[in-house]
């Protein structure tokens, strides 16, 4: 079935030398993980952290990526570029960008298309508002999302979708088990509608939003949650080993 993947977001945090240090913490402690193992690092620790990961189970990802293959982009960085580095996933879409760099449905779009283009595998980002939860906007928002961020895409199972309340980032709220659940359900069936009903069983979906040690395991035991997005708890490597290995 889904093979499940963990990835680390490590936002803005971390050198290239403390993310070396890191990376070198976290791998002999998920040498044995059954899941996908993934790290998003600044993309100024891209080369560095590279090399520390090679022979080790973890895969690099950045956390953003230019739909230009290149060009008067000052400050953004391409495919090619991360490509040139061993980088094989990317996150689009995070909450974070849409919120406070402008990023919409129609440039995640893009990205998603480069990203896909370029052989990278883009971990795209999609979630409410606790306003637009409280007011029973949810699943208009994320159908939105999905529709016009993910249109165009020629396999759906390509890429990996990010479920991430925004009220649940860096909270310390979690959304419920059942609540997650049973909203990236929906997205599934939305993107079944969309594209077809074995592509969406065959996506994985990731849940994001202040998971953790403690409550990994009961989110990773919903049959429609197939991974994790983690902020926070990606920085200390024995929390992010625990959830890699939330399984064992
Ligand atoms: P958090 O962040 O785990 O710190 O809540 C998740 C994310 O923003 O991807």
């Amino acid at each position: 079935m889904r093979k499940p993947i963990i990835a680390g977001n490590w936002k803005m945090n971390n050198t290239a030398s403390e993310g070396v240090a890191l990376v070198k913490a976290i791998a002999p402690l998920v040498k044995d993980a059954n899941c996908d193992v993934v790290v998003c690092v600044p993309a100024i620790d891209i080369p560095a952290v590279s090399e520390a990961l090679k022979g080790t189970n973890i895969a690099l990802g950045a956390q953003n990526v230019h739909f230009a293959e290149k060009g008067a982009f000052t400050g953004e960085i391409s495919a090619a570029m991360l490509k040139e580095y061993g980088v094989r996933y990317v996150i689009i879409g995070h909450s974070e960008r849409r919120q406070y760099f402008g990023e919409t449905d129609e440039t995640v779009n893009k990205r998603t298309l480069a990203a896909l283009a370029a052989g990278l595998t883009p971990i795209v980002c999609i979630g409410e508002s606790l306003e637009e939860r409280e007011t029973g906007k949810t699943e208009a928002v994320l159908e939105k999302q999905i529709r016009e961020g993910l249109k165009g895409i020629d396999d759906i199972a390509k890429i990996v979708v990010a479920y991430e309340p925004v009220w649940a980032i860096g909270t310390g709220r979690t959304a419920t088990a059942q609540q997650a659940n049973e909203t990236i359900g929906f997205i599934r069936k939305t993107i079944a509608d969309m594209f077809c009903p074995k592509c969406a069983e065959a996506l994985r979906i990731q849940y994001g939003g202040s998971m953790n040690a403690g409550n990994c395991k009961e989110l990773m035991a919903m049959p429609e949650i197939d991974g994790g997005l983690i902020g926070g708890a990606s920085l200390k490597a024995p929390d992010f080993a625990a959830i890699v290995n939330y399984d064992k």
